[in-house]
C-alpha cells in the first residue's frame, strides 16, 4: 500500500501555532467569536492547522525514502509554510496555496478511489466532490469555518440549539445570503426595473431592520432610561424636562446614563434592628494611575438603610476607606448593630423572596467630556423604574403577542429544589426560573426586542423579501437579543479596572450568584447595550460574508448517530466535550429562553423542548447518577466511545480522525486512547497546542503545560493482536528516540516535548487490537503509557546530556542517581508547575523514584518534594540549602543523591561562600556529573522553544552563576585526589 502519512501525522509546529493561537484569543475584532458567545471555541488558526494537516500528505514536503538531510530540509519548509498559513486572520495568497495542496492530493485519492482521473480543475467545476469534512460537536463552528476556508465541503453536527442557531449564522447564512441579489427583494439593495428595492447582502438588511427594531423599542420604552440631570451643572434649568434618552450625545446639563449600580439587601436578622442590611461586595467604580473613585457606605444613626458617597482620590489610600472590604462570600455585617447576616440567612431570605436591591449610584456621560461621572444613588430615587408602569407593559406584550418572561426552570428544577448543579449555583439564593435573573426593566428590554423582532420577521414578508432572507435575517437579529442578554441581568458586576463597563455574564463558565450588579442602558451607544451588540454581529457578519466560501452543511442532532453514510467523510476532525468542563446544556438554556422567544416558531423542531436537550448531551454529569462519580465518568466514556464508533462509521477507509482534547496529563488520554482503540483506531500522533490564553496560563505558572492535545487516529487495519516485547518495545524505542531528536531540533521542549513524543509512541501500541506480554496478560492503555512515558523520559534524559556537552561525552546524565535524574526532568518538563497527585506519580514512575512512603521523595526534614492537598511540588536550593547534613555521606555508607549536594552547594554559595571548601571536602560529589546537572538545570537546554522568554528561576540565575564561575568557586576548592583518598583512610595528613 502507497504510504500515506498525512503532514498532521509526520510535523506540525506547534509552537508557532501555538503562539499564534494565544494571540488571536487577544484579538476580538471580526473574530467570529464576537457574533455570539459559544463557551471553549477553539483558534481558528489550531482548527486551520488540523485541517491542511489532515488532508495534506506529508509526502508534499518531505518525500518518501529521503534522506536525513532532506527530510530535516522538508520539515523545515512545512513548518515555515504552516506558520505562514496559520496567522490569524490570514494572508490570502497563503490560504489559497493551502487550498491547492488540499485539492491536489484529494484529486490524487479521487483518482485511486474510482480508478478514473480526476483533476483540481474537476473539483473546482463541480464535476467531483470536495473533501467532505466533519465536525460532530461543532459547537462556535470554529473547525467546519477552516474546512470551508480550505475549499472542503464542511459538515457541522451539535445538539444543542443555540450553537445551531450560530452555525447557521456562522457557516450557512453569510455565505449564502451575504452577497446583494437584484432578483431578490429586499429592503437595502438597488431598485430592480420594476421599481423595487432589492437584496442588499444579509449584514446590510441585518443594519435595515435591526435599527428597524432599535427605533421601535426605544420610541416605546426610551423613557425608562431618563437623562439625568447633572448635579455639576449650574446653569438655570428652568427648561429641564424628564427627557426621553437621547439618540447620541446629550444636550448640556444632563448625563446620559451608562449603568445603575445595585447592591442586593437583606433585612437585618437582629430583631430590635431590623434596617436593610447591603450585601455589595467591593464599591470601585474606577480605578487607574491617578482617578481612584469609589463609594463610601454612611449608615446614619437615626436611618433604617445605608446611603453611599461617590469618593475621588488621586491615589488608593487618599480614598480614606477600603472599597473592596465589604461582604465577603455573601456574609455581610450590618452597619447598624454589626450583626452578620451570615451566607444561609442570606440564601432563606433570598428563597423565600425576601431578598431586596439599592440603587448605590449611577454612571453616566457628559455632553462633550470623555470618562465617565459617577453620582450617589440617593441623589436618584425618582429615578426608580416605575413598577406599575412596567407590570402593565409586560402583561400587555403576553395579551398582545403572548410573549411571556422566561419563566423557564433554572437548572430543569422543581420550583422548591434548592440544588446548586453543574456550572449553576444561583438556586439556593431563590433564583430558580430564568426571569429571576432579571429586574423587571430588563426583562421588559428584552422582551421588547424580541417582541419588535417577531415583528420586523412579519414586516419583512409583508415587503415580500423570500421567506429563507427573512429566516436568515430574524435569526442574526435574534442572536443580537440573545448576546445583549448577556450584559443584561442582575449577574452583570461592574467593571473597575482596566477599563470600566459592565461585565458581562459568562466572564467564566457558570452562572453564579453576585452581590451588587450593574443594570445598562440598553440603548447606550457607546458600550453593552443592543446597539452595540447589533454593530458587532452585523460586522461579523460582513466579515464572513466578504470570505469567498461556500456554505456549511449544519445538522442539529448527536454525535451517537450521525445522519451520514458510511465511508463518506474524508476526515473527522472534532473537539468533543470533556467530562464536565463546561456544562454546555445546562449554561446555554440562559440563551435558549431568548432565542426561543424570538426566532423558536420559525425552528420549532429545535426549539420545542422548554429548554435545551439534555438527555443525549455527552457530559460526565454527576448528578444524573445519584452523585456518583465513577458512574458519571464511565457513562461519558462510554457515549465518547460510541461516537468514536460512528466516526469510524462515516469515514472512509484511509480518512484520518483529529480529536482536540483538553487534558494535559498523559494518563488523562488512557481512557480516551482506549476508547479509540475498542471502536476501530489506531492512533498515530498526538500535538500539544496552546489554544487558550498564555499569559492568563503562565500566570498559574503552569506555564509548560498545553492546554490542549490533538490526537489524530486512523482506521486500523485487521484485529491483531500484538506482542509487547517482540512488536510494541522495539517499534515504540525507535519512534521515540526519532522524534525526541526532531522535535528537539525543531525548538520543542518541556512537557509539549513529552506528550508529543508520548502521543507518537502511541502509534506502536494501538496498532494493534489488543498488546500482550509474553504471558498472555493484556497490556492496558494506562500502563502502556506509563512505559512510553519512562522511555520517552530516557530518551529527553539522554538528549540533555548530549547537549550540555558531558566531559567530552565521558560523563553523562543518565548515570546519575534516580532523585538526580528525576529532579533535572522535572524541572525540565514542567519548571516550577505543580502537578496533580495521578501526573506526579506516574513521573515518578517513569524516572524509577518513588514520592511517598518512609523512603519517598516527599519524606524527611529536607525532602526534594512538597506534598500539599492532592499536588507535588519540587522544592528548590533556597528552601533545602540551608541544613548541615544536606548531601553529606550518611552513617552506614548510604549514598546521598548529587542534587542534595548540588542545593547544598548553592546555598553555601550564595549564603556561606567561606563554608563552601569545608563542605566540598566532605561531601565528595562527584564533580564532573555535578556540573553536568547543573549545567542541564541552569539552561538553556532546559529553556528554548517556548520557555524562551520565561525569566529564569532564582534557581537558574544561581545555578548559571554557579556554572560560569565553577573553577573558582568548586575547583579551587576541592581537595585533590590522592589527598581525598587518604583521608577516606583515616589516614589524613596526620602523619606528615
Ligand atoms: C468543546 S465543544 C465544541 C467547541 C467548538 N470546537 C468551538 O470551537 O466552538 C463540544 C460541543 O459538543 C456538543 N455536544 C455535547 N453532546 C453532544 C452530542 N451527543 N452530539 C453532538 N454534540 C454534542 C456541545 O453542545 C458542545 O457544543
Ligand atoms: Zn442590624
Amino acid at each position: 500500500m502507497r504510504d500515506d502519512k498525512r503532514l498532521i501525522e509526520d510535523y506540525l509546529p506547534i509552537v508557532a501555532i501555538s503562539t499564534e493561537a494565544s494571540r488571536e484569543k487577544s484579538v476580538r475584532k471580526g473574530h467570529i467569536s464576537t457574533l455570539h458567545l459559544w463557551w471553549a471555541r477553539r483558534p481558528l488558526v489550531a482548527c486551520r492547522a488540523a485541517v491542511h494537516g489532515a488532508l495534506v500528505p506529508a509526502s508534499r514536503f518531505v518525500p518518501e525514502g529521503a534522506s536525513e538531510d532532506e527530510k530535516a530540509k522538508g520539515r523545515n519548509s512545512a513548518a515555515a509554510f504552516v506558520a505562514r498559513l496559520c496567522k490569524y486572520p490570514g494572508d490570502p495568497k497563503v490560504i489559497a496555496e493551502a487550498q491547492k495542496h488540499i485539492l491536489e492530493a484529494h484529486a490524487a485519492r479521487l483518482t485511486q478511489e474510482t480508478g478514473k482521473p480526476v483533476t483540481i480543475a474537476d473539483i473546482e467545476a463541480g464535476r467531483a466532490p470536495r473533501p467532505k469534512v466533519l465536525d460532530m460537536f461543532a459547537g462556535g463552528g470554529s473547525i467546519p469555518l477552516e474546512a470551508l476556508r480550505l475549499g472542503c465541503e464542511a459538515y457541522a453536527l451539535d445538539l444543542n440549539p443555540v450553537a445551531h442557531i450560530i452555525q447557521l449564522c456562522t457557516l450557512v447564512y453569510p455565505q449564502k445570503y451575504g452577497k446583494p441579489d437584484p432578483t431578490a427583494r429586499g429592503m437595502t439593495g438597488p431598485k430592480n426595473h420594476q421599481g423595487e428595492t432589492t437584496w442588499g447582502g444579509l449584514a446590510k438588511e441585518v443594519r435595515y431592520w435591526g435599527e428597524w427594531v432599535l427605533k421601535k423599542v426605544r420610541a416605546e420604552i426610551g423613557d425608562l432610561y431618563p437623562l439625568i440631570p447633572d448635579p455639576a451643572y449650574h446653569v438655570d434649568r428652568k427648561d429641564q424636562k424628564n427627557a426621553l434618552a437621547a439618540e447620541d450625545e446629550p444636550p448640556p446639563g444632563y448625563l446620559v446614563p451608562v449603568a445603575y449600580l445595585w447592591t442586593r439587601t437583606v433585612v437585618c436578622k437582629n430583631p430590635t434592628c431590623k434596617a436593610t442590611v447591603p450585601l455589595v461586595k467591593q464599591t470601585w467604580l474606577c480605578k487607574k494611575p491617578d482617578k481612584y473613585v469609589a463609594l463610601r457606605m454612611v449608615a446614619k444613626k437615626s436611618s433604617k438603610s445605608v446611603t453611599f458617597d461617590v469618593i475621588e482620590a488621586k491615589s488608593e489610600k487618599g480614598l480614606g476607606f477600603d472599597p473592596s472590604e465589604f461582604s465577603k462570600g455573601g456574609n455581610a455585617t450590618c452597619p447598624f448593630c454589626g450583626t452578620v447576616a451570615d451566607i444561609e440567612y442570606v440564601k432563606s431570605e433570598g428563597w423565600q423572596g425576601r431578598m431586596g436591591n439599592q440603587l448605590m449610584a449611577l454612571v453616566g456621560t457628559r455632553h462633550g467630556e470623555v470618562g465617565k461621572k459617577y453620582i450617589a444613588g440617593k441623589h436618584l430615587d425618582i429615578h426608580y423604574p416605575p413598577a406599575t408602569r412596567i407590570q402593565a407593559e409586560l402583561l400587555g406584550l403576553e395579551r398582545e403577542d403572548g410573549l411571556t418572561s422566561p419563566d423557564e426552570p433554572i437548572a430543569n428544577l422543581a420550583d422548591e429544589d434548592p440544588q446548586n448543579t453543574l456550572g449553576i449555583t444561583v438556586r439556593p439564593y431563590g433564583i430558580r426560573r430564568f426571569r429571576d435573573l432579571y429586574t423587571s426593566r430588563q426583562q421588559l428590554a428584552l422582551l421588547k426586542c424580541v417582541h419588535f423582532t417577531r415583528i420586523a420577521q412579519k414586516e419583512m414578508n409583508l415587503q415580500d423579501l423570500p421567506i429563507e432572507l427573512a429566516t436568515a435575517t430574524t435569526a442574526a437579529l435574534s442572536l443580537v437579543t440573545s448576546r445583549f442578554s448577556n450584559f443584561s441581568s442582575t449577574l452583570c458586576t461592574w467593571f473597575h479596572d482596566g477599563g470600566r463597563g459592565v461585565k458581562h455574564v459568562f466572564a467564566r463558565q457558570v452562572l453564579t450568584m453576585v452581590w451588587d450588579y450593574a443594570e445598562t442602558n440598553p440603548f447606550y451607544l457607546k458600550a453593552a447595550s443592543w446597539p452595540v451588540c447589533l454593530d458587532i454581529v452585523v460586522e461579523e457578519l460582513e466579515t464572513l460574508s466578504d470570505q469567498r466560501m461556500s456554505r456549511a452543511h449544519v445538522n442539529r442532532g448527536s454525535a451517537i448517530n450521525l445522519p451520514a453514510e458510511e465511508g463518506t467523510f474524508d476526515a473527522v476532525i472534532t473537539d468533543p466535550p470533556y467530562y464536565d468542563n463546561v456544562p454546555y446544556s445546562s449554561i446555554s438554556d440562559y440563551f435558549y429562553v431568548w432565542l426561543k422567544r424570538s426566532i423558536g416558531h420559525t425552528f420549532a423542531e429545535h426549539f420545542s423542548g422548554i429548554t435545551t436537550p439534555k438527555k443525549n448531551e455527552i457530559i460526565a454529569d454527576v448528578r444524573g447518577h445519584h452523585g456518583d462519580r465513577a458512574k458519571a465518568n464511565s457513562k461519558y466514556e462510554a457515549l465518547m466511545e460510541a461516537s468514536f464508533r460512528e466516526a469510524f462509521r462515516v469515514l472512509k477507509p484511509q480518512a484520518p480522525l483529529v480529536v482536540v482534547y483538553a487534558h494535559k496529563t498523559t494518563l488523562g488520554w488512557a481512557t480516551l486512547v482506549e476508547g479509540l482503540r475498542r471502536s476501530g483506531f489506531s492512533v498515530t500522533e498526538a500535538w500539544p497546542l496552546d489554544t487558550e490564553n498564555v499569559s492568563r496560563m503562565r500566570a498559574k505558572e503552569s506555564a509548560a503545560l498545553a492546554s490542549s492535545i490533538f490526537l489524530v487516529g486512523r482506521k486500523r487495519e485487521g484485529n491483531a493482536t500484538g506482542s509487547y516485547e517482540t512488536d510494541v518495545q522495539p517499534e515504540l524505542a525507535a519512534i521515540v528516540r526519532e522524534r525526541v531528536e526532531t522535535l528537539w531540533d525543531q525548538g520543542v521542549s518541556g512537557a509539549d516535548l513529552v506528550i508529543a513524543c508520548v502521543g507518537a509512541g502511541l502509534r506502536a501500541f494501538t496498532r494493534f487490537a489488543r498488546v500482550e506480554y509474553a504471558n498472555g496478560d493484556e497490556v492496558p492503555a494506562e500502563r502502556f503509557l506509563a512505559e512510553v512515558e519512562t522511555v520517552v523520559l530516557e530518551s529527553i534524559l539522554g538528549r540533555l546530556s548530549k547537549e550540555v556537552g558531558g566531559n567530552g561525552g565521558k560523563t553523562s546524565l543518565a548515570g546519575v542517581d534516580p532523585a538526580t535524574r528525576f529532579y533535572t526532568l522535572w524541572r525540565y518538563t514542567y519548571r516550577g508547575a505543580e502537578l496533580d497527585a495521578g501526573e506526579a506519580i506516574i513521573f515518578a514512575n517513569g524516572t524509577h523514584v518513588e514520592l511517598d512512603g518512609s523512603s519517598g521523595l516527599s519524606s524527611g526534614a529536607h525532602a526534594l518534594v512538597e506534598k500539599m492537598k492532592g499536588k507535588y511540588r519540587l522544592r528548590d536550593y533556597k528552601e533545602r540549602g540551608d541544613d548541615d547534613r544536606l548531601g553529606l555521606p550518611i552513617e552506614g555508607g548510604q549514598a546521598t543523591s548529587l542534587i542534595d549536594a548540588l542545593h547544598r552547594t548553592l546555598w553555601l554559595m550564595e549564603q556561606r561562600p567561606l563554608k563552601l571548601a569545608e563542605y566540598l571536602r566532605e561531601a565528595e560529589p562527584n564533580r564532573d556529573q555535578m556540573r553536568l546537572v547543573a549545567q542541564a538545570l541552569a539552561g538553556p537546554a532546559l529553556k528554548g522553544g517556548e520557555m524562551a522568554d520565561i525569566s529564569p528561576t532564582g534557581e537558574m540565575a544561581a545555578l548559571a552563576k554557579l556554572t560560569s564561575n565553577w573553577r573558582s568557586v568548586i575547583e579551587n576548592k576541592a581537595v585533590p585526589h590522592a589527598e581525598k583518598a587518604d583521608r577516606k583512610r583515616g589516614q589524613g595528613k596526620l602523619f606528615e
